[in-house]
C-alpha cells in the first residue's frame, strides 16, 4: 500500500463555500463567499468586450501552437501599460516587463519561486490579515512568512502599527502589499499612508511585491494604479502581480502576469531569463486563451473603451450595494455600527461579524460568507438588501 498513510485535509475554506451554497435549496439564500462579481440577475457575466474579442479570435486564430515562456508578447506589453501607465518612462527605458501566468495566483507562485531560488534567505511579510492563499502559497514555496499589523480586533486600519512593524523588517526582505481593494478587509491605505510606506521601504531597502488583483474595482482603472505607479517611479526594483480574473471577468481562463521592474534593461533580461526557466518547471508555457482575449481588447481602442465602461459599471454597482446595505441596516439601528461597509473598497468587506454570527447567518438565514466575517459585497442582490439586513440584525441581537 502506497497511499495508506495519507490523511484527508480539509477543503479550501473559500471554494468550499461555493459548494455549500450550491447545495442549499433555500430560494432566499445569499452567496457572499468566493470573490466573484454578480450582476442584477445574480450571474457572473462574460463582459461584452470579452465576447466580441472571443468571436474575433475564433474567426481569426490560425494556430494553437505554444506561446513562449513569457506568454503572448502583445499581452505582456499591453498589461504592463495598463498597470504602469501608457507613458511610463520605465517602459520606454525597457526597465519593466511582464511574464504571462495562469491567473494572479500563478503570478504569486512564480514570484515565490523566484524569491526562493534567486534571492535566497529573504523572508516575506504579509498583512495581518491577508488572503489565506498568500499564507499557504509562500509557505509551501519554502519562504519564511511573517506578518505586519494591518486591521486589528477593532476592525480598523492600523497604519501606525504597520509602519512600526515595517521599520524592523530585516533589510532585503520582501513586503507584500495590496495595491487596492484589500482582500479580505476592504480597507485601503490613503495616498499619504502609501507615501509613508514607501519611505520605510526605501530606508530599510525592502523589496515590495504588490498584489494587484482588482484594478478598476476600487476608484477606477487609472486611480487604482496610483500606488503601483508611485512605487515604480520611486524605486529601482519592484515586483507586481496582476490578475485579469475580476476586471475582465476571465476567472476560469486563468489569466495574469508577473511584472518586474529592474534598475536597467540589461538586468531586466537577467531576471526574465530566470522567470522563464522557473515557469518552465512549473507550467512550461502559460494557457493562451484569456491572455489572447485581453490583448485583443487592450489592443483595439473601441473594444478597450467598451471594456473600460463595463469595468466602471461593475465598480459602480459594488459601490451602490455597499451604500444600499448600510441604508438597509438603518431601520435596525445598525447603520453606524456597519458604516465602514460603505467606506471600504472593492468586493470584500471585513464586516466585523464574529465567527459565531457567521455560522448563525449560514444556518438560520442561508447567508454564506467566510468565517472571518469577510463578505463579498459584489455577490449581494440589490433587490433583497432588506432581507440581508434583517438577517444581519437577527444575529446581532
Ligand atoms: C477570493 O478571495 O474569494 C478570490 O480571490 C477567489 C479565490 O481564489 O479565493
Amino acid at each position: 500500500m502506497h497511499f495508506g498513510a495519507i490523511a484527508r485535509v480539509p477543503g479550501d475554506p473559500i471554494l468550499g463555500l461555493m459548494e455549500a451554497y450550491a447545495r442549499d435549496t433555500n430560494p432566499d439564500r445569499f452567496d457572499l463567499g468566493v470573490g466573484v462579481f454578480k450582476d442584477a440577475q445574480g450571474l457572473t457575466p462574460v463582459p461584452r468586450a470579452v465576447k466580441l474579442a472571443e468571436q474575433r479570435l475564433l474567426d481569426g486564430q490560425t494556430s494553437k501552437s505554444y506561446v513562449g515562456g513569457h506568454g503572448d508578447a502583445a499581452f505582456g506589453q499591453l498589461i504592463a501599460q495598463l498597470v504602469l501607465g501608457d507613458d511610463a518612462p520605465l517602459l520606454a527605458a525597457r526597465r519593466a516587463g511582464a511574464t504571462q501566468t495562469p491567473g494572479g495566483t500563478g503570478a504569486l507562485r512564480l514570484a515565490a519561486e523566484f524569491i526562493r531560488q534567486c534571492l535566497p534567505g529573504r523572508g516575506i511579510w504579509l498583512s495581518d490579515p491577508t488572503w489565506p492563499i498568500h499564507e499557504t502559497l509562500f509557505a509551501s514555496a519554502g519562504l519564511k512568512v511573517s506578518h505586519y499589523p494591518y486591521v486589528g480586533a477593532d476592525n480598523r486600519l492600523n497604519v501606525t502599527g504597520m509602519l512600526a512593524a515595517l521599520e524592523s523588517v530585516p533589510t532585503g526582505d520582501v513586503v507584500l502589499l495590496h495595491a487596492c481593494c484589500h482582500n479580505p478587509t476592504g480597507f485601503d491605505l490613503s495616498q499619504q499612508d502609501w507615501q509613508a510606506v514607501l519611505e520605510v521601504v526605501k530606508r530599510r531597502e525592502l523589496l515590495p511585491l504588490i498584489d494587484f488583483a482588482y484594478q478598476g474595482f476600487g476608484d477606477g482603472l487609472e486611480q487604482d494604479a496610483w500606488a503601483v505607479r508611485l512605487f515604480a517611479q520611486a524605486l529601482p526594483e519592484l515586483l507586481v502581480t496582476s490578475s485579469c480574473s475580476k476586471n475582465f471577468g476571465l476567472y476560469r481562463e486563468r489569466t495574469g502576469a508577473l511584472l518586474v521592474c529592474a534598475d536597467s534593461a540589461e538586468k531586466l533580461q537577467d531576471v526574465r531569463s530566470q522567470l522563464a526557466s522557473i515557469a518552465r518547471n512549473l507550467w512550461s508555457t502559460p494557457p493562451d486563451h484569456g491572455a489572447a482575449v485581453v490583448a485583443t481588447i487592450l489592443g483595439d481602442p473601441a473594444l478597450k473603451r467598451l471594456w473600460a465602461d463595463e469595468v466602471d459599471a461593475m465598480r459602480q454597482r459594488i459601490a451602490m450595494l455597499r451604500v444600499g446595505l448600510v441604508e438597509a441596516l438603518q431601520p435596525h439601528g445598525l447603520s453606524e455600527r456597519f458604516a465602514h461597509i460603505a467606506a471600504q473598497r472593492g468586493m470584500f468587506s471585513y464586516t466585523g461579524l464574529s465567527p459565531q454570527q457567521v455560522t448563525q447567518l449560514r444556518e438560520k438565514h442561508s447567508v454564506y460568507m467566510v468565517g472571518t466575517g469577510r463578505a463579498n459585497i459584489a455577490g449581494a442582490d440589490a433587490a433583497r438588501l432588506q432581507v440581508l439586513a434583517a438577517a444581519i440584525a437577527d444575529v446581532c441581537r
